[in-house]
């Protein structure tokens, strides 16, 4: 194995567990200091020789690191990594809040460390930088543009369409402030779609709802190497009964602070969950696939939504495969729908190629004619419409 390149740096490795030392010891060709107490740390942290500590298993519990959260406060240039047995959202809470860089999960390995010490270099620029100018116009305090993509018939191309337009507002924007929701509780795949492997999901946010806030969101996001944010569906479908409508439309608050974008990502189900989500969003893109099944349900969810008194002006139409073979008139389904269709996404192979490759095509083949389609989607959203301040329909419209 590759002998991790240290550069000169101090670490300190803290464990009450002698294997853990010695393995630690072992993997940087024992060039590091250790301790098998916070109280030994400390002392040898008083030397001033140290600038990354790597705390064990041992210590790696909510409680551990919250003894340990003295460790960043007396230090704020040392970088502080968690290496735990098993990672959840507590301890990624109580990591946030002691002010500790990274939670990893054990065992560690040369890439770990690789990654541990990115943290230094990363701490080192930030503190040379300058601060960043301020704008005078920014606005003091953003609310995210929610956007819901739904359908009333599965497999319609709602999960293609979400995914490649938080790809492209990801892009287009500042990826950091862009995060999609999975609220396909029983089979979500947004994940799956982007190749990602969730460490936590919203079931995890749904846990702690009565802790619910900003570090907890943080902690239980998955970051796509875009910049995007995901909140992962749960892992299972049995998993999606602990994750009720009110606790989702919490999280969807909680989230808006957050971001300037949310797209929320559903399942075809005209259920009281879907409709507390389009309550809650600034806009909706009905999805409708170039077959009659899907426009025959589309009418019927959106006659519905009138009948609940829905602002119509919300609601944008996209056609997917839209050049399909059993091409149907544009006009007849505008006309059937009442509504015009506001974007169109060819049928093309590429798709289904994409989300089996964990790629989506805006990024894959963005000159295709099919991420012409997904940008015209991306139009709707990012276009003239602006971000979410200018919401309008603060009225409740379900009662
Ligand atoms: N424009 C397109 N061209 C070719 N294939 C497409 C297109 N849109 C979607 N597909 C394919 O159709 C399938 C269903 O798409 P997707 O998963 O996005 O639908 P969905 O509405 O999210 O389905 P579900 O209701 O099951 O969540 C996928 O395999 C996808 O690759
Ligand atoms: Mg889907």
């Amino acid at each position: 194995m590759e002998r991790p390149e240290l550069d000169g740096r101090g670490i300190l490795v803290v464990d009450v567990d002698g294997e853990f030392l010695k393995e630690s010891s072992r993997l940087f060709d024992d060039e590091v200091a250790t301790a098998s107490s916070l109280a030994d740390a400390q002392k040898l942290l008083a030397d001033g020789e140290i600038d990354l500590v790597l705390l064990g298993p041992s210590l790696a519990t909510e409680s551990g690191v919250r003894d340990a959260s003295f460790l960043a406060e007396d230090d704020s240039d040392l970088a502080v990594v968690v290496v735990a047995g098993s990672v959840n959202a507590g301890l990624l809470r109580a990591a946030l809040r002691a002010g500790f860089v990274d939670v990893m999960e054990a065992p560690l390995d040369p890439q770990k460390i690789t990654e541990a010490t990115g943290h230094l270099q990363r701490m080192a620029k930030r503190r040379t930088s300058q601060p960043p100018p301020v704008e005078p116009f920014a606005r003091p305090h953003r609310e995210a543009k929610v956007v819901t993509i739904m359908s009333a018939k599965g497999g319609s191309g709602k999960t293609v369409t979400a995914t490649n337009l938080a790809i492209m507002l990801a892009k287009a924007h500042d990826p950091s402030r862009v995060c999609i929701v999975d609220a396909d509780l029983q089979f979500g795949d947004v994940c799956l779609v982007l190749q990602l492997e969730p460490k936590l999901t919203i079931v995890n946010v749904a846990h702690e709802i009565d802790h619910l806030d900003e570090s907890l969101l943080e902690s239980v996001l998955t970051k796509h190497p875009s910049g995007l944010s995901v909140l992962a569906a749960p892992l299972e479908p049995a998993f999606a009964d602990e994750v009720s409508t009110a606790t989702m439309t919490k999280i969807v608050t909680a989230l808006r602070p957050m971001f300037d974008y949310i797209v929320i990502d559903t399942a075809s189900m005209l259920d009281e969950m879907l409709l507390s989500l389009l309550e809650r969003s600034d806009q909706v893109l009905c999805v409708v696939d170039m077959d009659l099944p899907s426009i025959k349900n589309a009418k019927l969810a959106l006659e519905t939504l009138r009948l609940l008194k829905f602002p119509s002006s919300k609601i944008k139409l996209v056609l997917n495969r839209s050049n399909a073979k059993a091409r149907l008139d544009e006009g007849e389904i505008e006309e059937s729908l009442k509504l015009k269709i506001s974007a169109a996404i060819p049928s093309d192979g590429m798709v289904p190629a994409s989300v089996n490759e964990g790629r989506p095509v805006v990024e894959s083949a963005p000159r295709s004619k099919v991420a012409k389609g997904f940008e015209s989607v991306f139009k709707l959203v990012a276009g003239a419409e602006g971000k979410g301040s200018e919401r309008s329909g603060k009225r409740r419209w379900l009662s």
